[in-house]
């Protein structure tokens, strides 16, 4: 009892403990989870239930548990290949009512179980490819699978397949069948599959060692309408083509190796088998051709159904003694399509066949040169190609655009040359008359010419140096010209016609309603990935307008804005500019708008608060205080006497003669005779007010208008504020109402307020005793030190 509570505990920890740390998928995007090469050792819990596509390929998992998938019931695909999956539950999958796609390949699984696919009713696709297994294990494996439409089976160890394998199964759209190690194969198995239309077989061991077994499998699988594929087999042998013999005896009409080794002698072998068979398509692809012994080869006739021939990636070896193919020229002339592709063809001589049928020709990614495919197009006669439609040469190594090889082709519509490294093209071209698709990207570029013939529909450019791009082209529907330097959207002019333009990647700064206005046909364009700047106007175009003009086919976001700093790198249809960046000029006006206003007010404060006078007298007085200092014994003057040029005559006439001239005399300082010419009337005032004991106004209507007088009271009413002194003398040759004097001699009044002045009597009985008065005043004596500046005290100046 005791053990068994122990158990289940332990049972319950570990649970526990696996759920806790069961791992997390956390690359999803809203619908698809990509948890591949993740390392992980469990299948992840999802973070949304709507995850549709998980895969999980390239993990550690080793078994898959009942509870797994139970938050995936939206999953329609699940990808777990490429682990190491050895267990499955057999409730495990039952949560995945919705699965289509299941790809369980490259695992360790050993047995398969009908039981898993029980609760899969939607599966069309099954992958079980690269397990263990030896045999599919049990009867009706796949019976619940009825929309099952591709099959993927097989692998190395694969032993056996038996009778009632495949019972079940309707028509499938794809098998592919690994039996590369196949020794037993129960005659019927795959006949229960009413059709399939592709079919892929890997059959190495069996074709070399029991070519009954391949025959066996081919006449179960194939019927005429199957798509037959050898894949991963090595053919050598004339004989081995005897199944494939078979194949084409029951009527198909599709048939390719892939990733194959073939010798020339198989190939001739085959060529033989098809000339007499319904074969119209016939493919190779990633496969090798060798010669490998000087043996007999079989002349094929000629191909009565043969039309369409593809190679990609056929290595022939060694290609220096691969008998010329002259021979099979006649066996050619009912292809209407070959694609040689990147196969390393270098060179085809002139009249290797005639293509007379030939309407497609793809010779892109090979080694052709100039003077090779000038060999090839036989000079330019026509009379070679007269119905090939469309040639792709691209990915050569052609480095000179000859329209003239092309000319005898009427009915030539499509070249692709793209790939190739042309650097420049012609002034003038003879192209062919139907030409309407003309393919020159990544070609180095640099400029076009009117060699592009107006006939072209569709025009590719793209990948190229190109600056500008203004041809006239009539016809033009889809121009690409993305990846270049272009720094402006062409003249839309130019283009009647387009419908669709591409122009990513270039050097595009703007464009606008104007742009595309030219533009009347315009449907669709592409622009993304430019240099854009973000303006206003840019930026408000492109989240308003642009849509209602043309449909935008590349992303949004890939419209980045490449300046101004402040939003570089930031999606233009994101960004955000504020009022100043959009509308400069407004916003600069209102700016010199205030600035001037703020000027006007600071002009009219001063004015207002006399802030000039001020700061002229504070510079005057700071000069004077820089001077040396001059002792009263020193003082040049007994006064200074200021008056305007008006009163000038009562100057001369009464106060000099009075006062200089009369015993004891006085010494005046008169400006118009004491003051240095040249100097600053400022500096003279000062002097002379300094160099007197006293300054003698000679107050009138005059001197308060006059100039020169203002600023003799102006020094003088500022060094009153400095040093308090009493050196003032005011006259009064008229009366003065006190109301006039300016407010800012505001001490200059209270002196008149307070002090007597002397007034110019009206009476002449009274004239002595004014200047008796007068002297006294002048001459009277003062304390020492009065009137010497005290350059210790700078005394900030109070200005009121
Ligand atoms: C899934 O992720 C792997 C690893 O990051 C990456 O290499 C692979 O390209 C991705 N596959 C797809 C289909 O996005
Ligand atoms: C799953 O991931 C592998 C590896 O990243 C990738 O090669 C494969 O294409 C992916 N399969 C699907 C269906 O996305
Ligand atoms: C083969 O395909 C054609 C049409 O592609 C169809 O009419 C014909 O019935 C098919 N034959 C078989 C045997 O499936
Ligand atoms: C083809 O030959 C090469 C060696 O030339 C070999 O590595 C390759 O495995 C062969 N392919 C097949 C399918 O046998
Ligand atoms: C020409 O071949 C290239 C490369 O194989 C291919 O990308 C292109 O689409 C082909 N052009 C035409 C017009 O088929
Ligand atoms: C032009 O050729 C390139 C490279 O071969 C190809 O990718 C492109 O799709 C072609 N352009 C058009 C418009 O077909
Ligand atoms: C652009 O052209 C260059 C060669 O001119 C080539 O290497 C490059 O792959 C091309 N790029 C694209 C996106 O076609």
């Amino acid at each position: 009892m005791a053990s068994l509570v122990v158990l289940v505990f332990v049972h319950l920890l570990t649970c526990e403990v696996l759920s806790v740390s069961r791992p997390r998928c956390d690359r999803c995007d809203q619908t698809s989870c990509n948890c591949s090469w993740k390392q992980l050792q469990q299948v992840p819990t999802t973070t949304s239930k709507l995850t549709t596509v998980l895969n999980l390929s390239f993990n550690w998992i080793t078994s898959i548990l009942h509870d797994d998938f139970l938050g995936y019931s939206s999953l329609r695909s699940l990808i777990i290949s490429n682990n190491r999956i050895n267990m499955i539950d057999r409730e495990a999958f039952s949560p995945l009512k919705n699965l289509e796609n299941l790809d369980l390949s490259e695992n360790d699984l050993d047995t398969l179980s009908a039981e898993w696919f029980r609760h899969l009713p939607s599966l069309q696709s099954l992958n079980i490819l690269g397990n263990r297994y030896q045999s599919l294990s049990q009867d009706s494996l796949f019976q619940p699978l009825k929309n099952l439409k591709k099959l993927h089976f097989g692998g190395p160890l694969l032993q056996s397949v038996r009778k009632g394998d495949f019972s079940g199964l309707g028509c499938l759209e794809e098998l592919v069948f690994d039996g590369r190690n196949l020794q037993k194969y129960d005659k019927g198995s795959l006949r229960v599959i009413e059709a399939i239309s592709h079919a892929t077989l890997g059959l190495n061991d069996p074709f070399q060692k029991n070519l009954q077994l391949v025959e066996d499998i081919l006449s179960d699988a194939v019927q005429p309408n199957t798509t037959l594929t050898f894949t991963d087999t090595e053919l050598f042998k004339n004989y081995q083509m005897s199944p494939v013999e078979l194949a084409f005896n029951r009527g198909i009409r599709t048939f390719s190796f892939n990733n194959c080794n073939l010798s020339v002698e198989v190939c001739f072998k085959l060529l033989d088998l098809m000339s007499d068979s319904e074969i119209s398509t016939f493919m190779i692809e990633d496969t090798k051709v060798m010669l490998l012994s000087e043996t007999q080869l079989v002349i094929p006739n000629n191909q009565k159904h043969l039309e369409v021939v593809s190679f990609k990636n056929v290595e022939v070896t060694p290609f220096h003694v691969f008998p010329a193919l002259i021979f099979l020229q006649p066996s050619l002339n009912k292809l209407r399509r070959i694609s040689v592709l990147d196969s390393k063809v270098f060179a085809i001589p002139c009249g290797t066949a005639d293509f007379i049928s030939l309407e497609y020709l793809d010779l892109s990614q090979n080694m052709l040169f100039d003077l090779t495919f000038k060999e090839m197009m036989c000079d330019g006669d026509g009379g070679v190609f007269l119905n090939l439609k469309t040639i792709n040469i691209s990915k050569n190594h052609l480095e000179t655009i000859d329209s003239e090889l092309f000319t005898g082709l009427r009915k030539l519509e499509n070249i692709d040359m793209s790939g190739n490294s042309f650097n420049d093209m012609p002034d003038t071209c003879q192209w062919p008359p139907a030409l309407r698709y003309l393919n020159l990207s990544s070609a180095h570029l640099t400029q076009v010419t009117s060699c592009l013939p107006e006939s072209l529909q569709i025009l590719d450019l793209s990948n190229n140096s190109l600056t500008v791009f203004n041809l006239k082209m009539p016809s033009l529907t889809d121009l690409y010209i993305s990846g270049n330097k272009i720094g402006s959207f062409p003249h839309g002019g130019l283009f009647p016609h387009l419908t669709f333009m591409s122009i990513q990647n270039n050097g595009l700064q703007t464009f606008s309603h104007d742009s595309l206005d030219e533009y009347k046909m315009l449907d669709i364009l592409e622009a993304g990935a430019n240099t854009y700047v973000c303006s206003c106007d840019f930026v408000a175009f492109m989240n308003n307008d642009l849509t209602n003009r043309v449909k935008i086919r590349d992303e949004f976001k890939s419209y980045i804005c490449e300046s101004p700093d402040a939003v570089r790198g930031e999606v233009v249809t994101e960004v955000r500019l504020s009022v100043f960046e959009c509308h400069t000029a407004l916003a600069f006006s209102l700016l010199c708008f205030s600035i001037l206003v703020v000027v006007l007010v600071i002009v009219g404060l001063c004015y207002k608060f006399n802030v000039v006078w001020y700061m002229t007298m504070t510079w005057a007085w700071i000069r004077a205080k820089r001077r040396p200092v001059i002792t009263k014994g020193e003082l040049k003057y007994d006064a200074f006497v200021s008056y305007s040029e008006m009163d000038a005559g009562w100057v001369e006439a009464h106060l000099i003669p009075e006062l200089e001239e009369s015993e004891p005399p006085l010494s005046l300082c008169l400006h118009k005779r004491d003051f240095a010419p040249g100097g600053w009337i400022l500096d003279n005032i000062m002097e002379a007010i300094e160099q007197s004991h006293k300054t003698v106004f000679i107050l009138s209507q005059h001197f308060i208008k006059s100039e020169w007088c203002k600023y003799e009271l102006d020094y003088t009413h500022f060094r009153m504020l400095d040093h308090n002194d009493d050196t003032v003398v005011l006259v009064l040759l008229e009366p003065i109402d006190k109301n006039t004097i300016p407010k800012r001699f505001c001490k200059l009044r209270k002196v008149m307020n307070s002090r007597t002045y002397l007034e110019w009597p009206d009476d002449d009985n009274h004239i002595p005793r004014f200047w008796q008065s007068l002297r006294a005043a002048i001459a009277k004596p003062m304390t020492v030190g009065d009137m010497s500046f005290d350059t210790t005290s700078v005394n900030s100046v109070s200005l009121y």
